[in-house]
């Protein structure tokens, strides 16, 4: 991959060595994926948050990079911590946990990267059609990739900070007008109902997909429809962008010819109301959702979480009052797969979300079952 002078320099060590050590990283992966030079992103987002999956070799590298003063030069966010950063304790989260968790927050804060922990950041600032980014989480890259027009690759934790102190990542993959193109057609055999029917669909899709760039015949689903398809195709397969037709924005604009159709049915995932918490929020909720449920919840006899960005419960009082006044918690920074659910004590999980039904047991080793939103409040409430 081509290097311009003054990116050369910075891989010489003339900003600092952390500048060098992130330049290196872009400049590897570029030369792997071929890509011809590097191009200039407007926004990072950067997986790998959470104490339980970057671990204590995760935290010795952020502590180390943001000791040699690399520093992040464009716009970057955090995906979501294994706790919520103030009232971990209200969860129930282990002390030695949150701990580390609030050191590896800091390690990136001192990087520049701002500990907002969402994987829905396209709610605080909304790229734009044909931006570049570089962000990794799968369900927040399918977002912006598919339905607002915008391009990135799923980034790894540290291509994603490197791409924040460099403010570049490599030209190939989706960044690319070629990569765009659908090459394989979707059709359902059934009308999927709300968040949680396109959540199943994505189960299903996501499954005999891969990572394969689809366009679905649909009718006119919501973003939050959208947003619960591309969470769950991007889990159970690894589709980091789609199209649906007459809906998402750039399959009008293209020529293309798909050489194979496949027919996705409704599945049938694991349902059951014997639980011990109900969790809504995979991906975080958009204000509307949460609005929705404060009208949906008048009283809570099972647990009941919802996990939203701060910035959105922060444009939502009313309605995280209303669910709080209710009983249930409206957490922010985290959600349920990167909390430590099973270190608190949970054992089976009632969601509507085909993405955390998928990863719940693998990635908390808590059962996951399944219900459309609406069920998933009756149960709460004791219904
Ligand atoms: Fe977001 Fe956690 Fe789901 S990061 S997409 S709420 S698994």
């Amino acid at each position: 991959m081509h290097l311009t002078r003054e990116e050369e320099s910075v891989l010489d060590g003339e900003q600092g060595p952390g500048a060098a050590k992130c330049m290196e990283i872009l400049a590897a992966l570029g030369d792997v994926y071929g890509a011809d030079r590097l191009i200039p992103v407007e926004s990072v987002q950067v997986a790998g948050v959470s104490y339980r999956t970057v671990g204590e070799a995760g935290l010795e590298f952020l502590e180390d990079l943001a000791a040699s003063g690399a520093s992040a030069t464009v716009p970057s966010r955090l995906n979501p911590a294994g706790m919520d950063l103030e009232r971990w304790r209200e969860m129930g989260v282990p002390a030695g946990f949150a701990e580390r968790q609030l050191r590896v927050v800091e390690a990136y804060r001192s990087i520049g990267v701002e500990p907002a922990c969402t994987c829905t950041p396209y709610y605080l600032e909304e790229p734009g059609l044909g931006d570049h980014l570089a962000w990794s989480e799968s369900s927040a890259v399918s977002h912006s990739n598919s339905v607002l027009g915008a391009r990135t690759n799923r980034e790894g934790g540290p291509s994603a900070l490197a791409a924040a102190v460099v403010g570049r990542t490599p030209n190939y993959g989706l960044h690319l007008d070629e990569n765009r193109v659908p090459d394989v057609r979707v059709e359902t055999g059934y009308e999927p109902e709300g968040t949680a029917g396109y959540g199943a669909l994505g189960v299903a899709a996501g499954e005999a997909l891969g990572n394969r760039v689809p366009v679905l015949d649909l009718g006119s689903p919501s973003r939050d429809e959208l947003k619960s398809l591309g969470a769950a195709m991007a889990s159970t397969g690894s589709v980091a962008l789609y199209h649906v037709e007459g809906v998402t924005p750039e399959v009008g604009s293209m020529e293309y010819e798909v050489e194979e159709t496949i027919r996705v049915e409704e599945p049938e995932l694991e349902v059951g109301d014997d639980v011990d918490l109900v969790a809504l929020g995979c991906p975080h909720l958009s204000g509307e959702e949460l609005r929705r449920a404060a009208e949906g919840l008048e009283e809570v006899s099972t647990p009941i979480w919802l996990f939203v960005s701060a910035a959105v419960r922060g444009l939502n009082p009313e309605a995280a009052e209303m669910l709080e006044g209710a009983g249930a918690r409206v957490f922010t920074d985290t959600c349920m797969v990167v909390s430590p659910l099973d270190e608190m004590g949970y054992r089976r999980v009632l969601v509507d979300s085909g993405k955390a039904y998928t990863y719940l047991p693998g990635l908390t080793g808590v059962e996951a079952r399944f219900a459309s939103t609406e069920r998933c409040l009756e149960v709460a409430a004791g219904g």
